[in-house]
């Protein structure tokens, strides 16, 4: 039986792997109480249930952009498998890279990478985009549905009657102290990141989806400890990886 030697690397640093599982705990949540908001009639939710799941929604969506705020800030701090030079799919090392990968591909061998694999690299440029996406939309909807933060306050001022009845306007009520046709070109205004945070929401599902799919595919293919990377933050292999020292 032939002995091989494996090589443990540090690779994820601790803020990208706090980052990782707050975000996927948050997405989750998110996930859950959207479609509990998507499918409300359904459910039999009244009018104070869905204002109650909505703020809910809302404050672990706080945590989701905060988070995520924090990670593309981390991208110029962190280690070199952090940082943009090593999550985006552009510039001289990526090229080398994408070329190595391919023709590994060619004749049947594998390419080992520490950081993301060319390919793996896409699929994050995707997900970090839609979940800004998801972010964006989400903050214009808290401030134009329940008048909340980032922008809620300014909103109220919109579709207000005048300075003294912006004190009488509660979410779910369309009339107490409202100008109606301020708030109607409000909620015209709103509609349509109300149907991209839909749309979104699917691609991101979908993203999401085929993201665990190639780690599940990777993990078995290459045995290096990508999953437990992630809480370790450390990847085995037995042959030195393409982009290690
Ligand atoms: C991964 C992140 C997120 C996911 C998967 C998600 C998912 C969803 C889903 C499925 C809905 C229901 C849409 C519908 O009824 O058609 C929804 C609605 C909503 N989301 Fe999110 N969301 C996310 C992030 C956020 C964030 C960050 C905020 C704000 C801080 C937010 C605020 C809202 C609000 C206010 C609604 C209610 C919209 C309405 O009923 O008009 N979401 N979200």
């Amino acid at each position: 039986m032939s002995q091989q030697t494996l090589k443990t690397y540090p690779v994820w640093d601790r803020g990208v792997r706090l980052f990782h599982w707050i975000n996927v705990l948050t997405i989750i949540g998110l996930l859950a109480i959207g479609l509990a908001l998507m499918f409300s009639k359904e459910f039999g939710v009244s009018g104070d249930g869905k204002i109650l799941l909505k703020a809910v929604h809302i404050w672990v969506g706080y945590v989701f952009v905060i988070n995520l705020f924090i990670r593309l800030v981390w991208a110029f701090f962190g280690n070199r498998f952090a940082r943009w030079k090593a999550m985006l799919p552009f510039g001289k090392v990526y090229k080398v890279q994408f070329q190595a990968y391919l023709e590994g591909r060619k004749i049947g061998q594998n390419v080992n990478f520490l950081g993301h694999n060319p390919l793996g690299r896409w699929s994050i440029l995707l997900m970090f985009l839609l979940m800004i996406g998801q972010g964006v939309t989400g903050l214009i909807l808290a401030s134009t549905d329940l008048y909340m933060p980032p922008f809620g306050s300014q909103i109220k001022t919109w579709v207000a009657q005048d300075e003294a009845s912006m004190a009488l306007i509660v979410p779910g009520d369309r009339e107490t102290g409202i100008d109606p046709i301020a708030y109607q070109e409000m909620r015209d205004f709103r509609k349509p990141y109300r149907t991209l945070h839909t749309y979104f929401f699917y691609l991101l599902m979908l993203s999401i989806v085929i993201h665990i799919t190639a780690v599940i595919v990777e993990e078995k293919r290459k045995r290096n400890g990508l999953t437990s990377a992630m809480i370790t933050g450390e990847k085995v292999f037995s042959e030195k990886p393409f982009d290690a020292d």
